[in-house]
């Protein structure tokens, strides 16, 4: 009998930013395959079998839990945010691409996710209204001069620039030198946004300059955006600024 693996999404936080095709997955699951913190978010179902991970361990989880589904299991996979996003379906997909010919007749079906980068564009305004781009600056899995080579040409092609995995423990100074570069080729006023933990209890979000940011409080919770030269505050009195992008580029000049 040949079982089916899904790959869910379930956000960043928040349950009600689950969707629902995600929940009906998560019902039919016979086994649940994640890291734990992920696994924590979730009601685990009556009967259903739970396979928690170290969060580095991507590719032995997915051969994981293809081995299970290949032996019949409706496998659930979780992943933050959105699963196609710096996660989970690239690393089942890079399995299956690597692995038994069987995983390939496998049903595998990948369920979206609100990624962190669209939740804190949400709670501050519309910074990514206009284009923008991903770089994850975790450099387990690429040499960190790609890193700057894309960060530069982020910056000289005038994205909205989304940083992911900004530090962890192991990687502190990453982002110092993340933003030691974009100062020295981006305007000093540029709108910064550190968006923390968000739809979480512990969100925290800080709205500042490239000039004035303090890289040091970005951690492995945190998604950093960074401005294009169009990006701007709308000031409120009293209140947290909204954070724009338009839509229309160079517009103003
Ligand atoms: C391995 S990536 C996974 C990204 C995820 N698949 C997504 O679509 O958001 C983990 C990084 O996502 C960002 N992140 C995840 N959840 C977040 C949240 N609730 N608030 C802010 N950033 C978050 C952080 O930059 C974190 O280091």
């Amino acid at each position: 009998m040949t079982g089916t693996l899904t790959i869910i999404g379930i956000g960043p936080g928040q349950a009600d930013w689950i969707v629902p095709a995600a929940t009906v997955a998560l019902d039919a699951a016979t086994d649940v395959v994640g890291y734990q913190p992920y696994l924590d978010r979730i009601a685990q179902r009556p009967g259903q079998k739970r396979h928690a991970s170290d969060n580095r361990a991507e590719l032995d989880r997915a051969r994981h839990a293809l081995a299970i589904a290949t032996g019949g299991g409706r496998v659930a996979v979780v992943s933050g945010g959105d699963p196609g996003v710096f996660a989970m379906a690239a690393a089942v997909f890079e399995a299956i691409e690597a692995g038994e010919p069987a995983w390939r007749a496998l049903e595998v079906t990948v369920i979206p996710g609100i990624s962190a980068m669209q939740a804190a564009s949400a709670r501050i305004g519309a910074p990514l209204g206009h284009d923008f781009c991903a770089i994850s600056l975790s450099d387990n899995l690429k040499p960190w001069e790609i890193v700057q080579r894309r960060l530069r040409a982020a910056a000289e092609a005038d994205f909205v620039i989304a940083l992911f995995n900004p530090a962890s423990k192991a990687r502190p100074e990453g982002i110092h030198q993340a933003f030691a570069l974009l100062r020295g080729c981006k305007a000093a006023a540029t709108p910064v946004a550190f968006a923390r933990s968000i739809s979480r209890p512990d969100e925290r979000i800080v709205l500042t300059t490239l000039a004035d940011a303090d890289p040091a409080i970005a951690d492995m919770s945190t998604l950093v955006l960074i401005g294009s030269s169009e990006t701007r505050f709308i000031e409120r009195p009293g209140r947290q600024p909204w954070l724009l992008t338009p839509r229309t580029y160079g517009a103003g000049r």
